[in-house]
């Protein structure tokens, strides 16, 4: 068990709900477990900086592919773990190489199915149902050079409902990411999952969380 809250920093471009259920758990349930120390975003205008801010939490604006600049905030707010919540940019390939183990992601869709570059908001929603699919829900891993790729961690099982739309999928889908990513994140915070240098995940996810 850590004997300090592990610092997190936050990746978003859009509004920020998973942010605000990250922020939520670790001031809740999972209390002194993790803290988020810096909010970082690709877009002035990204709802997560209000989030942040009016918390008084460092929230920045950083052109995605400038990795020093990144660097050097994660290395000034002593940042131990970077967890991606609705950031729609490439991490710089040597930010990710410096941080084996230490990024993760969140995505609306059970990966491998339904991910990559331009599979974001409404698209991912509106590729399952055009697919048939019969359950969606949210996948977590451990990010790698390739954009939704890296070893899986854990999934939640959402139903496909007759007559879903790409809206109302898409808020069943975000309801579990908020049930599933800020448990996984404590999970891996505390030492409990983590990714070895062969790139295989260690350990498991809380048992209440099923990793289908
Ligand atoms: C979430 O559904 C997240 O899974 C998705 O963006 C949304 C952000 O919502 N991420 C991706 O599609 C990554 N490929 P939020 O800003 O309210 O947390």
């Amino acid at each position: 068990m850590n004997e300090h809250a592990t610092r997190i920093a936050v990746f978003a471009s859009g509004n920020g709900s998973n942010l605000q259920a990250i922020l939520d758990h670790f001031d809740g349930p999972a209390f002194g477990v993790a803290e988020v120390a810096l909010v970082v975003s690709d877009k002035p205008t990204a709802g997560a900086l209000d989030r942040a801010r009016a918390r008084d939490i460092p929230a920045h604006v950083v052109h995605h592919a400038d990795a020093p600049a990144i660097e050097r905030l994660l290395d000034a707010l002593r940042i131990e773990l970077v967890v991606l919540a609705g950031y729609l940019k490439f991490v710089p390939a040597e930010v990710v190489r410096a941080w084996h183990g230490r990024i993760l992601n969140v995505h609306p869709a059970l990966l491998p199915a339904f991910g990559g570059p331009g599979m974001y908001g409404l698209r991912v929603h509106a590729a399952v149902l055009a697919a048939g699919a019969r359950t969606s829900g949210p996948t977590v891993h451990f990010v790698d050079e390739q954009y939704d790729h890296g070893p899986v961690i854990a999934q939640e099982q959402v139903p496909v409902l007759p007559g879903d739309t790409p809206q109302a999928l898409a808020a069943r889908v975000l309801e579990a990411e908020h049930r599933l990513y800020p448990r996984v994140i404590a999970d891996v915070a505390a030492g409990r999952v983590r990714l070895s240098s062969r790139g295989e995940v260690i350990g498991a996810s809380s048992p209440s969380l099923s990793s289908s």
